[in-house]
């Protein structure tokens, strides 16, 4: 399904890759990392990086090293062991495709000869679809801006599938489930997408991808969630989460299949990337 198909926008404002990395048995000396960092020398290291990312920035690209959490992790409706498992995450995104592309290309190159992998998700990002001014004022105005890993440590990503039934629906429908209902009498039945996950607007950044080549297509998650926030704010990101998979408050989820929620801890190096925990 194209964007355009189901009255979304069509507009691709930058893109994003995961590039979710399995460790193999080789032993890789100083030489891979040193390879690793230089790899980014002509990107923006996210890591120490306070607020949005500035035009220039954006254009060259930009990086963020992350270490797996894995006791963290947890597989939910799609098993993806080549995420779930993995041992790092460097999430890449820039303006243009090219830059983006050609790291991944080269990282697998310097990986693949230790017996390591690489599993690559990716997204496209775009203006909201189904937000009004009213909602920006609410979900938006408010969110936590980006900040450097020492004060939001800590990761989540959360790939995931619109069902067929969902994409099958018109789009006031689809747009009906990011707001509370309320009964013939006006009381409030459910929360809606919005509301269940209000508690998350203060201190958790949150960012989206969509599926590049089109929705509900074989080979792509629909979307890719990132989410980054500090230690104490972890068990406000598990309140969201629960609150967001509660279809009796958010019934949107009836038609959600979730990949892995995959959790790491964001690093400067690749040094500190490479280290097993
Ligand atoms: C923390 C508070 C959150 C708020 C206030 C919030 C609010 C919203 C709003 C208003 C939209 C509609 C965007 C549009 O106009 O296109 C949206 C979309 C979306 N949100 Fe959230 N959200 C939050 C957290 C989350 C979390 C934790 C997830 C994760 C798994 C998530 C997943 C999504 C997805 C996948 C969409 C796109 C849905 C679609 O277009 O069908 N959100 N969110």
């Amino acid at each position: 399904m194209q964007p355009q198909d189901l009255n979304m926008t069509t507009t691709v404002t930058g893109h994003q890759l995961f590039l979710f990395v399995t460790l193999g048995d080789g032993e890789s000396d100083g030489k891979l990392a040193e390879a690793i960092d230089l790899l980014g020398q002509n990107m923006e290291n996210v890591h120490d990086v306070d607020g949005p990312p500035s035009d220039e920035a954006f254009a060259r690209g930009r990086f963020q090293l992350l270490r797996a959490e894995s006791a963290l992790t947890s597989e939910q409706q799609i098993i993806h062991p080549a995420v779930s498992e993995s041992h790092g995450l460097i999430r890449l995104e820039c303006a243009t495709f090219e830059p983006i592309g050609e790291y991944e290309s080269e990282l697998r190159k310097l990986i693949e000869p230790f017996g390591s992998s690489v599993e690559t998700l990716a997204g496209v990002m775009r203006p909201r679809s189904y937000t009004s001014h009213a909602m920006t004022q609410f979900a938006y105005a408010h969110a936590m801006p980006p900040g450097p890993g020492d004060k939001f440590p800590l990761a989540a990503v959360t790939p995931m599938n619109k069902t067929e039934a969902w994409w099958q629906m018109d789009f006031l429908h689809r747009e009906s489930f990011f707001l509370p209902r309320y009964d013939e009498n006006e009381n409030m039945v459910v929360k809606g997408h919005a509301l269940a996950s209000a508690a998350g607007v203060p201190g958790i950044n949150r960012r989206l991808v969509h599926a590049p080549e089109g929705y509900g297509l074989e080979g792509s998650y629909d979307f890719v969630g990132y989410f980054e926030f500090a230690e104490a704010d972890a068990p406000v990101f598990r309140e969201v989460m629960a609150g967001l998979r509660d279809t009796q408050q958010n019934p949107e989820w009836k038609y959600v299949l979730e990949g892995p929620e995959w959790w790491g801890r964001r690093v400067r190096t690749a040094k500190e990337f490479l280290t097993r925990g």
